[in-house]
């Protein structure tokens, strides 16, 4: 196991959920964190936190990933101590909305595309040149089950998630020569706010998802991406793919209720 003592860790999406538990995980390893999302109030109060519990050194970017324009500047502004990234966990993404293709929303479809393709793209692009130029990085990208298998009325949110697959695939053929690692973490049902987004804030709707099952928590995916980061250097984990025991795929689901 590697130490990550003074690493630079960026975590996109550390507002909520997956990245929230990613930050707490690390907060406790020595490793230096740079928190980004959108909410910077969150940010602020987790940063709070994990300076209190565990003396943390954090820097916050308030971002949106799909600004191309914005994740350029706030990498290309980080101060000295805090511009060599170690590892970048692209965790920000999101679904919008369940409906048929043929009556699917447009917005809905840019909001994912942008944000979970292209933001994903962004971050990548700005940063691992960095870790090329230093000789050292692991880049971490969260994709889903959705990647693996479409489901009914899932058609855009998997699509976005099959090129991550793809993308996180590509990455590791062109850093072939450099000792630049590339993982995808590949989840199934995580309870966190995905489904309140998924359905526009529909909190009765997102409940329903998590009814009956066991879903993985988000400090679940934390501690398996912990795993991934601290293997001997030698060692790539390419993909993982976990869901709960009351999963055994996109749409089958052991209910108890
Ligand atoms: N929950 C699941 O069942 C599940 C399963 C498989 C994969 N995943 C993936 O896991 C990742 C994290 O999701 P989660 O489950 O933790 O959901 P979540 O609780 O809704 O968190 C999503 C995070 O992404 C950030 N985000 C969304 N759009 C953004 C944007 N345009 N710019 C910057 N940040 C943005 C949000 O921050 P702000 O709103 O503050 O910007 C938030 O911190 C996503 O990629 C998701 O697709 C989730």
């Amino acid at each position: 196991m590697i130490s990550l003592q003074n690493q630079i860790i960026l975590i996109t999406g550390a507002s909520s959920g997956i990245g929230t538990a990613c930050a707490r995980v690390f907060a406790n390893t020595g490793a230096k964190l740079i928190l980004a999302a959108r909410r910077l109030e969150r940010l602020q109060e987790l940063a709070e936190t994990l300076k209190e519990e565990f003396n943390t050194e954090v820097y916050l970017i308030q971002l949106d990933v799909r600004d191309r324009a914005a994740v350029e500047a706030a990498i290309s502004s980080l101060p000295p101590a805090w511009a060599d990234i170690d590892i970048l966990i692209n965790n920000a993404g999101l679904s919008r909305g369940l409906d048929k293709l043929h009556e699917g929303s447009f917005t809905d479809w840019e909001e994912m595309i942008d944000t979970n393709i292209k933001g994903l793209l962004y971050l990548t692009r700005y940063v691992v040149p960095g870790m090329v130029k230093r000789d050292r990085g692991h880049v971490v990208n969260i994709g889903s089950i959705a990647g693996h298998q479409t489901y009914p009325n899932g058609n855009v949110y998997c699509g976005t998630k099959a090129a991550v697959r793809a993308i996180s695939e590509g990455l590791k053929l062109d850093l072939l020569g450099t000792p630049i690692r590339v993982t995808s973490v590949d989840p199934g049902m995580v309870e966190t706010e995905f489904s309140d987004v998924r359905f526009h804030g529909d909190t009765e709707r997102a409940k329903k998802v998590y009814q009956g099952v066991t879903p993985l928590t988000p400090d679940d995916i934390a501690d398996v991406i912990f795993f991934c980061v601290t293997r001997s250097p030698h060692v790539n984990i390419n993909e993982i793919v976990l869901m709960p025991v009351d999963q055994a795929s996109a749409t089958l689901v052991n209910r108890r209720t």
